[in-house]
């Protein structure tokens, strides 16, 4: 049951690559334009791999927390939709499941009704931000469902390694996360800088030519993201290792770091 009405689309500019619609032309999606092609093909062939291994550790991680019982998610940088979308996986699990998705990318916008057909027991809301403005996120999110606030499970999915530092990605992730009742869920995927550096640097380097800038971080950088917050089994590890029912094939060697935690008991502070 379609559960919100997205906002006029703003004009989309297919003049320059954006972030959103090259990882859909890695993930073999029909939603982008010769620039962000041109950008996918300069990069490295092992670019598919991991964003196909990214999406994966999405559904996995997704279904698994469903199977948890959790069933309200708050979904920031949410990319053009692309099925199996995540109300789709938690909502078979838990069709009363409600979710928020957010993301600043007009293209993702023009596509948001695809996010917005819910079974008809849950409901999902799409909101059009940025995650530099986490403040913002939580108070949009707040006068439409205002349910939707006690979010169960924060994914911030392959969208940090798009905050260099000194877009302060950690205080970002800590006020979000401060806002998270005991007992949610942070499920976190970064690109890594320190597993296939050669790779890294180069599709950081192709990035930065299309104008895009990159923030590939070392495993212990991303472990920071979850200060103060208990990493379940298997930890921090990569997305093709990340728990799984039988052991990730060999050739999924992958340059994605990939965790969930819970907020403990007695909160992060
Ligand atoms: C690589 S895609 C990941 C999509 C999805 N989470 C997944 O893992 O399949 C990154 C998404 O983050 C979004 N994004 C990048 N920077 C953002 C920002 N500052 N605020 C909100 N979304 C952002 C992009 O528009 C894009 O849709």
């Amino acid at each position: 049951m379609p559960t919100g009405t997205p906002p006029t689309p703003p004009r989309t500019d297919t003049t320059r690559a954006q972030p959103a619609r090259v990882y859909d032309w890695l993930l073999g999606g029909k939603d982008n334009y010769p620039v962000d092609e041109a950008v996918g093909r300069r990069l490295p062939p092992q670019a598919k791999d991991a964003a196909r291994q990214n999406r994966a550790f999405m559904h996995r991680a997704t279904a698994w927390l469903a199977d948890q019982g959790v069933d309200q998610f708050l979904d920031i940088g949410t990319g053009i939709p692309t099925e199996p979308n995540l109300h789709q996986i938690a909502q078979r699990v838990v069709p009363a499941a409600r979710i928020v998705y957010v993301d600043n990318a007009p293209i993702v916008l023009r596509h948001a009704e695809a996010l917005l057909v819910s079974s008809p027991e849950g409901t999902t809301e799409y909101v059009q931000a940025d995650v530099r403005d986490p403040g913002g996120i939580l108070r949009a999110a707040r006068p439409r469902r205002p349910r939707l606030l006690t979010s169960r499970r924060l994914s911030l999915i392959a969208l940090l390694h798009f905050l260099p530092d000194d877009q302060d990605p950690q205080g970002i992730v800590r006020e979000l996360v401060d806002a998270l009742p005991p007992g949610s869920a942070l499920v976190l995927s970064h690109a890594a800088s320190d597993l296939h550096s050669d790779l890294a640097r180069q599709v950081t380097e192709e990035y930065a030519r299309a104008g895009i800038r990159l923030g590939f971080r070392t495993r212990d950088e991303v472990a920071r993201f979850f200060d103060g917050l208990d990493l379940v089994d298997p930890g921090l590890v990569t997305a093709p290792e990340w728990f799984r029912t039988e052991p990730a094939p060999a050739e999924e060697d992958s340059g994605i770091h990939a965790g969930v935690a819970r907020v403990p008991s007695g909160g992060t502070a």
